[in-house]
This record gives C-alpha cells, sequence and structure tokens, in this order.
C-alpha cells in the first residue's frame, strides 16, 4: 500500500516537536509513501488545512522549536459535527493514517477516533510536563528543565548578592516533574509539588535554619500545580476544550508567605512559557527522531490505535487508550532523593 499520511501536532507545543515530524516523513518517503502536514492541531483536520511536508523541505528543521505546523487546543469532541468533518476531510485528501503528536489531550482524541471511528491513528508522547502515562519520558521534558536550571544558576547569583529568597515557579500543570527534577538539578532548597503536601511551617524551618547555618541566600522551586494549605489551587477561572483551568500565580504567594513568616526579602519568578520556547537539547532531538521513525514503522505495518513508547532505553508500541488512561504524576521515588537536602 502507498501511504498519505496526515501529521498534526497539537495541545502546548514543545522543544523536539519539529524533529518528529522529520523522522516520520523521511520514514514514509523511505518506503515510498507521502505526508501532508495538518495545520494546528486537530482544526487541520477539521478544517482541512494543510501544507505539504518533504523530506528535503523538512531536514533541517530538527533545531528549530515550536512546530512548523502550528499548534492549538482544538478538540472536535466538543461539537459532534466537528467529529464528522475530520471524517469526511481524511477521506477527502485521501489520508491513508495520521499520526498525531501531542499529550494527553491531543492523543485521546486521536484514541477515540481510531476506536470509535476506526480512522488508522498512530500516537507520539509530547510534552514538557512529562506527565504521559505508559512512556517513561516525553520528549520536551528534557529541554524544559535544562532551561529551568540555566535561570535558577542565574538567579543565584543575584539571589546571593542581596541575601534573598528567590522563589521559582515552573510550568508542569498536575505533575511535579519539572519542578522536582530542576529542583534537584539546581541544589534548590526546597521544593514544592502537586504529589505532596505543602508543609509551609516545614519549609520555613528549613529555609531560616540554612541561614542561621550562613547560607544567606534561598531557592526553592514550585510547580505551578501545587496545593497551598488553605489556598487550594491558584487558577484563572477560565477552561480550555479540554476543560483544563490556566494555572499559575502560586509562586508569588509562597513568596509573600516567606517573607512574612521570616521577615526575610523574597522574590519571585515565574519562568512560564520561557521553558517550552528555543531549540531542543540534543537528547530531546534524538528522542523525539527516534519516536518519528517508531510512529512510522507502526503506520508501515499497520499497528494502529498505538503510541510510540520510551522503556528504559527501548522505543516501544503501546495501546494509545493505556496512554490516555490516566495522568502519569511525580514518580516519589525522585522527590525522596530531593529531600535528602531538606530533611525534616
Ligand atoms: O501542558 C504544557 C503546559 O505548558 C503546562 O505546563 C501549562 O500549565 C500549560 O501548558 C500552559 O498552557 P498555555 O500555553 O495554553 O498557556
Amino acid at each position: 500500500m502507498t501511504h498519505k499520511v496526515g501529521i498534526l501536532t497539537g495541545g502546548g507545543d514543545c522543544p523536539g516537536l519539529n524533529a518528529v515530524i522529520r523522522a516520520v516523513v523521511r520514514k514514509i518517503e523511505n518506503a515510498g509513501g507521502s505526508c501532508l502536514g495538518l495545520l494546528e492541531g486537530w482544526r487541520g483536520l477539521v478544517n482541512a488545512r494543510t501544507c505539504p511536508l518533504s523530506a528535503l523541505q523538512t531536514d533541517d528543521i530538527i533545531a528549530r522549536g515550536g512546530t512548523i505546523l502550528g499548534s492549538s487546543r482544538t478538540n472536535p469532541y466538543k461539537q459532534p459535527a466537528n467529529v464528522a468533518r475530520c471524517l469526511e476531510n481524511v477521506r477527502k485528501l485521501g489520508l491513508t493514517a495520521l499520526v498525531a503528536i501531542g499529550g494527553d489531550d491531543t492523543l485521546s482524541v486521536a484514541s477515540r477516533l481510531y476506536n470509535d471511528e476506526k480512522v488508522p491513528t498512530v500516537g507520539v508522547p509530547k510534552t514538557i510536563d512529562n506527565d504521559l502515562s505508559a512512556t517513561d519520558f516525553t520528549f520536551g521534558f528534557d529541554t524544559a528543565i535544562n532551561i529551568v536550571m540555566e535561570a535558577v544558576d542565574r538567579l543565584r547569583t543575584t539571589a546571593e548578592s542581596h541575601r534573598r529568597i528567590m522563589v521559582v515557579e515552573t510550568m508542569g500543570r498536575h505533575a511535579g516533574w519539572i519542578a522536582c527534577l530542576s529542583g534537584i538539578a539546581v541544589a534548590a532548597d526546597y521544593i514544592l509539588v502537586p504529589e505532596v503536601p505543602v508543609d509551609l511551617d516545614h519549609m520555613c524551618a528549613v529555609l531560616k535554619r540554612r541561614r542561621e547555618e550562613g547560607k544567606l541566600y534561598g531557592l526553592v522551586v514550585v510547580s505551578e500545580g501545587a496545593h497551598l494549605p488553605e489556598g487550594g489551587l491558584v487558577a484563572a477561572e477560565d477552561f480550555d476544550e479540554f476543560g483544563h483551568a490556566k494555572l499559575g500565580g502560586i509562586g508569588e504567594v509562597v513568596a509573600g508567605l516567606i517573607e512574612k513568616r521570616l521577615g526575610v526579602e523574597t522574590r519571585s519568578v515565574t519562568l512560564g512559557h520561557l521553558q517550552r520556547g528555543g531549540a531542543p537539547s540534543a537528547y530531546d532531538r534524538v528522542l523525539a527522531t527516534r519516536f518519528g521513525i517508531k510512529a512510522g514503522e507502526l503506520v508501515l505495518s499497520g499497528e494502529f490505535g498505538r503510541m510510540a513508547s520510551l522503556r528504559g532505553t527501548e522505543i516501544m508500541a503501546v495501546p494509545l487508550s493505556e496512554a490516555v488512561s490516566a495522568n502519569r504524576r511525580l514518580d516519589l521515588r525522585y522527590y525522596e532523593e530531593a529531600k535528602e537536602f531538606f530533611p525534616g
């Protein structure tokens, strides 16, 4: 069978998306097929907005951040008519398969289209949050924690000069992967993650003790999804098409609480979308390329309803339904290791 494969990138962008696109295109072209880009996530399929993709054209996009296809958080299942339009456009565009590169939202649509409508879909796991089940790591995560590390290394020098405490808020939604692993990498004095109840008394006692011991500045890394004991989750009131509230703002609240309790000048920095920008790390380029090649292989062997996944150092295929069944929260063994540096 000669394939014509539609490729889309959905959800929050992340470094490495272009490396996947490049690898899928190459794998399919090597087998005599062709690829078509669907623009801005599922919206591209709903509206049949496409762009040509060739191996020649995509050969040097590996170093580019973001996605050449554009992205959106469009959910066709919000309106049944849009699901029908997706099906019609698969037929009209002559697509023999779809490769959806996304996180749990984008891939949940791919999974439903496969299960309910028999659309031949394959998934590739992306997200800086690293919160997808059925894969050890997603691409984008490594670049994100390196960005946090570089930023905090800079914050350290100014915190030290002014004897301040610096609170750094990271992304990650309801999973503490980014906060915890970047916190370990920057030797944070305290790390707050959604998976562990926030103990303000303990945090302030640790920060006070450090100061008394002679470390005159402090670094706290807090995940945007951490819950404050009284305030709960700090979030905006609007929701996206997949029902997610916009998180953010907890860093400032935590900084205020520390300053009030300890009487030490405290500042907060929210890294926000910086964590998703710029060129991918070498690790993410390689992982994304391996995922893309696997996705191409799955298409060529007709193994649909599956997702490329990393298990240890092996790239495998897992059912899409397994990948989107639940969010993968932080493995608390990492937090236990981090806690060696802020014991009770
Ligand atoms: O899922 C990736 C992510 O960057 C989250 O960490 C964050 O909460 C969210 O997306 C931000 O979304 P948006 O780009 O829509 O503001």
